[in-house]
This record gives structure tokens, C-alpha cells and sequence, in this order.
């Protein structure tokens, strides 16, 4: 069976003071839950996080190279992430893509790098408004998939469905429509068993709608992952039958 997992990608967003404070408030209110829980936080964050997280919440990076070391100014390592007990690492997420000229080549570099040391990564993919309206989004996301994923081990990793148009918008996609891609998605892998999330202006008032779709295995949140009962809410949506 397919785990869940609820996952929130911090981006640029909480110091490590304010990092603290968020973990004091959240962890409480998610004692009870059975599922996955990541944490995405800045590089700042993640050795403060490490040592104060139950054995139920993860830790995720938001990059990493490909290589152990070397001159590469402003980048992370493997090594250097699993020093600090990261276990999982976002990759190929839209903002790379679109303001760091993050293609699917060093995406694809990325992901075996992170599996190579022992981290699981979360493989974001997703299609413009643009792509969309043009029809496209079937084609853009099968080409994402089939050069991010050569090479990749598939039993080792998540793959997020991130719509570009609905991240940070407010404008979900349709939970039908999502669940449809989503199921489009898990057809190209040869892993049926890959945990498949849904990304994009995800909210305590959509989670259930959408963990309600029997393709999607979970949800990368952003904004709503900033404020710890907004997150706990999304952490501990409401018992469906799966
Ligand atoms: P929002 O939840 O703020 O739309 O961001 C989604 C996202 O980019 C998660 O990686």
C-alpha cells in the first residue's frame, strides 16, 4: 500500500529562531497522526530541526548537487545534508526551474545524486497556464518524467504534481483534474507504487476534498506549511476511507 505523506516546502521563509518557535507550536498538535509528515525548511534550519523531531516528521532539503564537494558557490551536498539527519530533498520544484535555470539535465544529476546518499527525493513536476491552455500539460509532464527519471531508482522516490498556475495563486486545481494527472503520472512509471502528491495552493479548507481522491498519496504545501495550526490541520485532515 501506498504511504501518505504531507510534506511542506518552506521556501525562503523562517529563521531559525522562527523555525524553533514554529516546531514548539506544531508538534503537539500532530501527536496523533499515522501518516508521513516533512518538513521542507531552509538550509539555516535543518540541523536546529534535527535533533528536536520525532521518529513521525522528516526532514526535507530544498537542493542538492551533484557532486560530494567542490567549488561550486552556493550549493549542498549529499554528504553535508545527511550530516544533519535530512532524509529527504526536494528537486526540480518550478522556482528552480523558473528563476535558477534548473533544467531537467541537473535535475535528473540531482535526483540520483540524493539517492545515491540515502536520501529520498521529491521529484516536483507541472505544467504553465500557458501549457495548459495550449493542451499541453499531458506532453510537458511526460517529457519532465522521462528525462528527470533515467537512472532513477523509482522504489526510492516521491514525485510531487505541482500545476505551476496554482502555486501560491489560491487557484487550486479541480481535485478531479489533479487526481486525473495524477493517475496519468503513475501510468509512465515503472513503480506503480510511487507516492504521488499534489501540489499547489493546498489549504486547511481543501485537504480533505483532496486526500479524498484515491490517486493522490499526499501534499506538498507552502504557504499553509508556515503557520503551525494551518499545517496541523492539513497534517491531520479528516479520516477517509481509502
Ligand atoms: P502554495 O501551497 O503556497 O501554493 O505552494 C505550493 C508549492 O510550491 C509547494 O512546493
Amino acid at each position: 500500500m501506498r504511504p501518505i505523506i504531507l510534506a511542506g516546502n518552506w521556501k525562503m521563509y523562517k529563521t531559525q529562531a522562527e523555525a524553533l518557535a514554529f516546531l514548539e507550536q506544531f508538534l503537539p498538535l500532530i501527536a496523533e497522526t499515522a501518516h508521513q509528515v516533512i518538513l521542507g525548511v531552509p538550509f539555516t534550519s535543518l540541523g536546529g530541526l534535527a535533533v528536536r523531531l520525532p521518529a513521525t516528521v522528516h526532514l526535507a532539503a530544498q537542493n542538492i548537487h551533484w557532486a560530494d564537494f567542490g567549488a561550486f558557490t552556493g550549493e549542498v551536498s549529499g554528504p553535508m545534508l545527511r550530516e544533519v539527519d535530512v532524509s529527504h530533498v526536494i528537486i526540480g520544484h518550478s522556482e528552480r526551474r523558473q528563476y535558477f535555470g534548473e533544467t531537467d539535465a541537473t535535475v535528473n544529476l540531482r535526483l540520483k545524486a540524493a539517492q545515491h546518499h540515502g536520501l529520498t527525493p521529491i521529484l516536483c513536476v507541472g505544467e504553465t497556464k500557458a501549457q495548459r491552455d495550449a493542451q499541453a500539460t499531458e506532453a510537458v509532464i511526460f517529457s519532465q518524467l522521462e528525462q528527470d527519471l533515467v537512472g532513477v531508482d523509482q522504489q526510492k522516490l516521491i514525485i510531487a504534481y505541482e500545476p505551476i498556475w496554482a502555486i501560491g495563486t489560491g487557484d487550486t486545481c479541480a481535485t478531479l483534474e489533479a487526481n486525473r494527472v495524477i493517475g496519468l503520472i503513475r501510468s509512465r512509471l515503472t513503480h506503480s507504487d510511487v507516492p504521488i502528491q499534489y501540489g499547489g495552493s493546498v489549504k486547511p479548507e481543501n485537504i480533505d476534498e483532496i486526500m479524498a481522491q484515491p490517486e493522490i498519496d499526499g501534499v506538498l504545501v507552502g504557504g499553509a506549511s508556515l503557520e503551525a495550526t494551518s499545517f496541523a490541520r492539513i497534517v491531520n485532515y479528516g479520516s477517509v476511507c481509502r
